[in-house]
């Protein structure tokens, strides 16, 4: 089994809620199973190229019969990029999101990274009855981290980063869903915050067991 660890911060772990939940969660997968795979995507050092104007023409070109190595160079670099990213999530048996919340969404690199596993004829197909995901037995962990509270109560309605990551993950397959929340930590002093980090630990490493049982069909 191997597990793709997804982060998007560009602070230091040791300042980010997020990559500290992230990296507690990881530490007990390995615990819980020492031959697990786990590969780690800083999405702040290796992002992942955007969809642009020379990525559209490249699709655009492959599309009308065109071979990747008749791509110009910049175009082969970029859908390169995303496809590399596309088979790290395709090999991936469980995933690990970390993302702060920033303006109630996550950082636009994760965005591009979700734009990478959005593939037609590879995450999703479509059909006579409308678009079905291919993605199949994949789990998945997204630990957010947010100043302000979302996961109940009134701004729960523009808590979009887990509502987008949930969208857009069950379209392609992946149902198995579970958020981690670090939140409200702006609202207290600094010894209560470090309470909420605890606690979130805690409710991922409970976790842990059902995420690495085997993944049940949909
Ligand atoms: C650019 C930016 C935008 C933010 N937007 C929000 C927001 O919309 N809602 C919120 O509650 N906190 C917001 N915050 C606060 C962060 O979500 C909070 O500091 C969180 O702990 C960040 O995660 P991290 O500790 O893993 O870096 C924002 C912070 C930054 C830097």
């Amino acid at each position: 089994m191997n597990v793709l660890y997804v982060t998007a911060n560009p602070k230091p772990e040791a300042n980010s809620y997020s990559l500290q939940v992230g990296r507690a969660l990881v530490e007990a997968v390995k615990q819980a199973q020492p031959e697990i795979e786990v590969v780690e995507l800083n999405l702040f050092e290796q992002p992942v190229p955007e969809i642009d104007g020379d990525v559209l023409a490249a699709w655009g070109a492959l599309q009308e019969g065109k071979s990747f190595a008749e791509l110009t160079a910049s175009q082969q670099a970029k859908v390169g990029g995303m496809n590399a990213v596309l088979e790290q999530f395709l090999v991936a048996d469980r995933i690990i999101f970390a993302t702060p919340m920033w303006n109630f969404g996550f950082p636009p690199r994760f965005k591009a990274f979700i734009d990478a596993i959005i593939a037609a004829g590879r995450t999703f197909k479509y059909t006579e009855n409308g678009p079905v995901g291919l993605v199949e037995g994949k789990k998945l962990i997204h630990i957010i981290a947010s100043g302000g509270i979302y996961s109940h109560g009134p701004a729960s309605a523009v808590a979009f980063s887990d509502k987008h990551v949930r969208g857009v993950l069950g379209f392609i397959g992946v149902k198995d869903v579970q958020t981690v929340w670090v939140e409200g930590t702006a609202m207290v002093g600094p010894a209560q915050a470090e309470e909420i980090k605890e606690a979130a630990i805690a409710h991922a490493l409970e976790l842990v067991g059902a995420f690495l049982q085997e993944a049940v069909a949909h």
